[in-house]
């Protein structure tokens, strides 16, 4: 393996279409491929799904053999946190970890930057991958990778939708077949926003109430709708070309998130 290249696709399992883009992305960026399958208990709040976050080894295994990847690494959580979790070292990014899904799931983004800090130190991979459904996680990985002298380069990769435009999440399982039926409406809100906004609309606070509304009308219970600016997440300024529309939502059990980007007309 001395010389070449290794991508690394970090994961929790229960593997869909989406990670399946970005393994293939990986292969074509590397000569080597490794996987991490790991529910990391430190991203999960004491209120949310961590016991009940799907898990499906065997079959995780298997469409990764199917797809070539030359490591899967499967760790227990005793091995990633020997001495306990709350003892653990914390990798933190002020600001980014408290905004948008930050601020309805305190300490989420604090174990995400944590394990895959962790996750990177350990694979020392070229480049790892990355979903752009999770748009703030990404921005908070590459942060970290920067600020901390990681020696990666952090890819981000468009969303995987379904045929109806429901971006591919393994908490979509928790849907049950009415709430499934709705669900597409989140990303034809967000689409809706972008529309506004590539039309020279500039009254966000107006786009993101039509957003709430809309999902609201749906059934949804959303926690956030929002317009900001693409590069830093903070709210848009004069100066914001590229902007992107997030949103958090829930239904039932699930809490979907996804997002759109919009350029904004000079
Ligand atoms: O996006 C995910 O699946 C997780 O947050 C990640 C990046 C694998 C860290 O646990």
């Amino acid at each position: 393996m001395a010389g070449e290249r290794i991508a690394f696709v970090p994961t929790m399992g229960n593997l869909h279409g989406g990670h399946v883009s970005l393994v293939q992305a990986a292969r074509e960026r590397a000569q080597r491929v490794v996987v991490s399958v790991f529910v990391n208990p430190l991203q999960f709040g004491p209120n949310e799904d961590y016991a009940a976050y799907p898990r499906t080894p065997d079959e995780d295994r298997k469409l990764l053999e199917a797809l070539k990847v030359d490591v899967l690494f499967m760790p227990e959580v005793d091995e990633m946190y020997p001495r306990g979790q709350a003892l653990t070292a914390r990798v933190h990014v002020p600001e980014l970890e408290d905004i948008l899904c930050g601020a309805f799931r305190p300490g989420h983004f604090m174990g995400v930057a944590t394990i895959v800090t962790k996750l990177l130190n350990l694979v020392q991979p070229d480049v790892a991958l990355f979903g752009e459904k999770d748009f703030q996680q990404l921005m908070i990985i590459r942060r970290a990778a920067e600020d901390l002298c990681m020696p990666v380069e952090i890819v981000g990769l468009p969303t995987t939708r379904e045929p109806d435009g429901l971006a591919m999440s393994s908490r979509n399982r928790y849907l049950t077949p009415e709430q499934r039926a709705v669900a597409p409406q989140i990303f034809a809100a967000l689409e809706r926003a972008r529309r506004a906004i590539e039309s020279g609309r500039r009254d966000f606070a107006e786009i993101e109430r039509e957003g709430m509304g809309m999902l609201e009308a749906a059934g949804f219970r959303p926690d956030y709708f929002s317009v900001r600016d693409a590069n830093t997440l903070a709210p848009p300024s004069d100066e914001s070309e590229e902007l992107v529309v997030l949103t958090a939502a829930r239904i039932g059990r699930a809490r979907l998130i996804d997002n759109v980007r919009a350029k904004r007309p000079r």
